[in-house]
């Protein structure tokens, strides 16, 4: 998508749409939508005074302007009421207008920033939130489809009545494309199939990343997870054909100062059989999307290292496929992870944690100091908290509430689960040091502990992305598929950490 931010009157745009607004209740409309009325002849408030338009959230309503203004169509896009609309709804807003201009075969379109008028929004934000929904909202994955076409909607000019906002609009949109491309990323990588999404190939997406944009990288192979003592995430792998792959992304934003900086850990199982405690038709179903923690972390560092915040970011995926052979892990083995610790496998099904454990010895041990992990790690998490929210947890209440306050930012939800020390009897082991499960009850909190296990004593939060990982419909920012959560989170985290 191209985006042009000009000033002038949106009504004089060579474009084959423009893009305007209404929030519901008002009757007169004002600003650029009260322009565009005005030199329609008032087309918009009869449409108003008739009942059609209301401006109701989620309205669109297409007029053809047969040469009363330079473009051919004006789209009015209901916000709903102002109190209520926020940098999410101008999210949606964008999103929606897009898709729906693209179905029509619109090419060129021109819009107004929603919602920095009466709904008092930050200009520069909401142009954020406007890139990032024409480029979440125009998402495809159709690579596979001998039918797939190219969009048609591929140009968007943001038009501005006041020359003196312009600045503001333009490093609003740039960034917000910049995101809106690392969610998409991190979409592609986990709506890929497993066949083709490997390890090896989530080493590749990584190089891709790292040539790109200028960030360091290494990839940590067999022999050297032997030498590392990596034996949690050796053991996950052990029934693949495919050989596992320990990434590593660092960006480097504030190299005089290196305890400045963050560790990025995602859960990166390109397939989850299950193991030999295997997993039933339905639950295997999705199980390429057991990546999706991986994949939003590299999407994450994709915009972190064009973003260029001023903290050092190191980006951990411990890639795997858990399969089953006669080579597989079997329930009642004990393995040892990178930090020496012990566990008895209980469920070969229980693989994320494993993974997660070795990537947080790992990340302890090369000195990164503040860890946040992103897996889709437990069934139960969904069943705790549906596709409405992920669940947060952690050991530091500060650091684990600024994650949560970087998601409510980009109206990525985060919602914080208790960690009582209650809760570790359920893990004990009667052999080893704990074993990988903790029972039915409060299985994503067990879960979250176990990681935990391994992270010794740093700052650190466990977001479980297990329900909202994926989406079954189309709806605002959101297509069917994989949604990209939550890169937009911790992108939002690091630069807010930045300062
Ligand atoms: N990848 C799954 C969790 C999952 C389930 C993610 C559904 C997305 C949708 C994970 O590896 C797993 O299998 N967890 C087990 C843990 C149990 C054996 C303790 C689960 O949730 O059943
Ligand atoms: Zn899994
Ligand atoms: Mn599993």
């Amino acid at each position: 998508m191209k985006f042009n931010i000009v000033a002038g009157d949106i009504a004089q745009q060579d474009v084959g749409a423009v893009v305007v607004n209404l929030f519901e209740g008002v009757t007169t409309p004002g600003g650029a939508t009260g322009a565009v009325d005005k030199a329609m002849g008032g087309a918009i408030s009869a449409l108003i005074a008739d009942g059609e338009i209301k401006g109701k959230s989620g309205e669109m309503t297409l007029i053809h302007t047969l040469g009363s203004i330079t473009p051919k169509r004006v789209l009015v896009a209901g916000l709903g009421s102002p109190a209520s609309f926020t940098l999410d709804g101008v999210r949606s807003v964008s999103a929606e207008a897009a898709r729906h201009l693209n179905s029509i075969g619109v090419q060129s379109a021109a819009t107004i920033v929603h919602g920095a008028g009466i709904a008092g929004l930050d200009e520069q934000a909401s142009a954020q939130a406007l890139a990032e929904g024409v480029v979440l909202g125009m998402y495809r994955f159709d690579k596979y489809k001998a039918d797939a076409s190219d969009a048609n909607l591929n140009e968007i000019t943001v038009v501005e009545f006041d020359e003196s906002k312009l600045d503001a609009l333009k490093s609003g949109i740039n960034v917000g494309r910049i995101i809106g491309e690392g969610v998409n990323r991190c979409r592609d990588m986990a709506n890929e199939p497993a066949n083709s999404m490997t390890p090896s190939e989530m080493a590749e997406q990584a190089l891709e990343v790292s040539q790109a944009h200028g960030v360091e990288i290494e990839v940590i192979e067999r022999t050297q997870m032997k030498e590392l003592g990596m034996g949690a995430l050796l053991a996950v792998a052990q029934a693949s054909e495919e050989p596992p792959k320990f990434i590593i992304l660092r960006y480097s934003g504030d190299p005089q100062n290196t305890d400045n900086n963050i560790g990025l850990l995602g859960k990166g199982i390109t397939f989850d059989s299950g193991g030999l405690d295997i997993k039933n038709a339905a639950g295997m179903a999705t199980m390429k999307g057991d990546m999706a923690g991986g994949a939003s972390v590299i999407g994450a560092m994709q915009a972190i290292a064009q973003l260029k915040p001023k903290i050092n970011v190191t980006v951990i995926v411990p890639a795997a496929e858990n399969m089953v052979s006669g080579a597989a892990l079997r329930p009642g083995d004990v393995i040892r992870a990178m930090n020496g610790k012990t566990i008895e496998i209980d469920n070969t099904d229980a693989e994320g944690r494993l993974v997660l454990a070795d990537a947080m010895s790992y990340a302890r041990s090369v000195g990164l100091n503040r860890l946040v992990d992103v897996a889709t790690l437990t069934g139960a998490m969904g069943i705790a908290l549906g596709d409405k929210c992920m669940g947060a947890f952690g050991n530091d209440d500060e650091f684990t509430q600024q994650v949560v306050s970087a998601g409510n930012a980009v109206g990525e939800r985060a919602w914080p689960l208790p960690m009582y020390d209650e809760y570790k009897a359920q893990y004990r082991s009667d052999i080893a040091d704990i074993k990988n499960t903790g029972g039915r009850g409060a299985g994503a909190i067990t879960g979250a502990l176990i990681i935990g296990e391994f992270n010794d004593g740093a700052p650190w939060v466990h977001l479980d992305i297990a329900g909202v990982a994926r989406t079954g419909s189309v709806k605002g920012a959101n297509i069917k598929g994989a949604t990209g959560a939550p890169v937009r989170t911790l992108v939002r985290l690091v630069c807010d950490l930045a300062g």
